[in-house]
């Protein structure tokens, strides 16, 4: 049974003057341990179909599957639940808390989950060594570089041990060589922990990094294939 599987998905959006069909008939299936790309031209889609999978919208047609149930007509509350308990985000602004710390932003994304304030903080902080930050656990975002507020980021998306982690353009917002080491750290994190992952991005340098490759045109996927192995980390 597939993670995550779409079956002839539409979104149209009918919040302007006209309504915009952003989402046009895509059928998907994300396996566990996935690392994949979501890649097209700015406005194919891309945005849309992570923020669906995330149950952060509703599909205005078609059928969405988590794990083997129907979430498209989840309620609200449940949606939230789901999103809250098993899926991680990592969005191309890092969209962290200017007044938290690394650490507090962190344990944000563990609170309503049940955990003490003991067990949030020790396992905040391991996450935090983990991506690389180690020393830098209580400055806040504007003390840190572009990479090391990804880098938080991702630590607060993979605190919970989510399923999947969809990443929305991670890169867009660092050079070239800062956004390289978050690919590397995303691959490493899918390797050793087994965490699913699907990115979007329209940087040709990044869609080489992924295992499977997703082409979305006009809201429609064109093309989807796994890249052959070249040997990484051998
Ligand atoms: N909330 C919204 N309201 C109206 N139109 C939207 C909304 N979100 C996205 N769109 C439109 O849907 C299309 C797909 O957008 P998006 O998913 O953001 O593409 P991408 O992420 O690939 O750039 C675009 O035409 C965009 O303008
Ligand atoms: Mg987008």
């Amino acid at each position: 049974m597939p993670l995550v599987e779409l079956r002839d998905v539409y979104k149209t959006f009918q919040n302007g003057v006209a309504p915009v069909p952003a989402v046009q008939g895509v059928s998907l299936a994300l396996e566990r341990g996935e690392f994949a790309a979501l890649a097209g031209p700015s406005g194919s889609g891309k945005t849309t179909v992570l923020n669906l999978i995330g149950g952060l919208d509703r599909p205005t047609e078609g059928r969405l599957f988590f794990d083997g149930r129907d979430i498209s007509e989840l309620p609200e509350t449940e949606r939230t639940q789901l999103r809250r308990r098993r899926i991680g985000f990592i969005f191309q602004t890092f969209s962290l808390i200017p007044v938290l710390s690394s650490v507090e932003n962190v344990e944000l994304s563990l609170a309503l989950l049940g955990f003490t304030t003991t067990d949030m903080r020790r396992m905040s902080l391991e996450i935090l060594e983990h991506v690389g930050l180690k020393g830098l656990e209580n400055r806040r975002p504007a003390q840190l570089s572009g990479g090391q507020q990804q880098r938080v980021a991702i630590a607060r998306a993979l605190v919970k041990d989510p399923e999947i982690v969809l990443a929305d353009e991670p890169t867009a917002n660092l050079d070239h060589d800062t956004g390289a080491e978050i690919l590397d750290l995303m691959a490493d994190l899918n390797r050793t922990q087994g965490t699913t992952f699907l990115f979007s991005t329209h940087d040709p340098k990044v869609m080489e990094r992924a295992r499977r490759l997703i082409l979305l045109d006009d809201g429609r996927v064109v093309s989807d294939r796994t890249v052959p192995s070249r040997g990484e980390g051998t």
